[in-house]
C-alpha cells in the first residue's frame, strides 16, 4: 500500500472514532480537500507533491480527535511526529511536514515555501467549498494573491 493510502486509513480511523461526530463530514471534506489543494500548489511551485498531500491530510488531525481548535497546529504537529515514521519518511521529510503543520495557523507571517503551500491550500479548500462564507475577511488578501497566482479571477 502506498504511503498516502496508509495515512488516509489512519485519518479515517481518527475521524470515525472522534468524540465529535457532528464535525466528521466537514473534517472529511476539509482534510481530503486540503490534501488535493496541496498537490495542486506543490505542483505549481515545484515542491514535493506527495509530501504536500501528506501534510494536507494531517494538518488538522488534532481537531478531528478532540473537536477543539485551540492550539491545534502545535498539537497536530506532535501527533504527526508519532504517525509519520509509520509511513517510512526520512527525518528531514518528517521535520518539514511537522513544521508546516505547526505553523499553518499563523497566516500573518510568511514562512518557508512548504509552510506557505499548506497555509494557502488550507484557505483555498475553504474558498472552493464556499466562495461567500468559506474564508474569513482577514484572509481575503491571501485568497486574492493565490487566485492571481493560479490565473483565476477573484
Ligand atoms: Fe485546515
Amino acid at each position: 500500500m502506498d504511503k498516502l493510502e496508509i495515512l488516509r486509513g489512519i485519518v479515517d480511523e481518527a475521524l470515525e472514532s472522534s468524540e465529535y461526530p457532528a464535525l466528521r463530514r466537514d473534517e472529511y471534506i476539509h482534510l481530503y480537500g486540503v490534501s488535493q489543494c496541496c498537490a495542486l500548489l506543490a505542483g505549481k511551485r515545484g515542491l514535493d507533491r506527495e509530501l504536500a498531500r501528506i501534510a494536507g491530510m494531517l494538518h488538522d488531525i488534532a481537531v478531528c480527535r478532540t473537536g477543539k481548535p485551540e492550539d491545534h497546529a502545535a498539537r497536530g504537529a506532535e501527533e504527526a511526529r508519532d504517525i509519520l515514521p509509520i509511513l517510512g519518511l526520512s527525518e528531514g521529510e518528517i521535520a518539514m511536514v511537522c513544521q508546516a503543520i505547526a505553523r499553518h495557523s499563523d497566516k500573518k507571517t510568511v514562512h518557508d515555501p512548504f509552510d506557505e503551500m499548506l497555509k494557502d491550500a488550507d484557505i483555498l479548500q475553504r474558498y472552493l467549498y464556499s466562495e461567500r462564507d468559506g474564508v474569513a475577511v482577514r484572509r481575503r488578501k491571501r485568497v486574492k494573491r493565490l487566485l492571481a497566482e493560479l490565473d483565476l479571477p477573484y
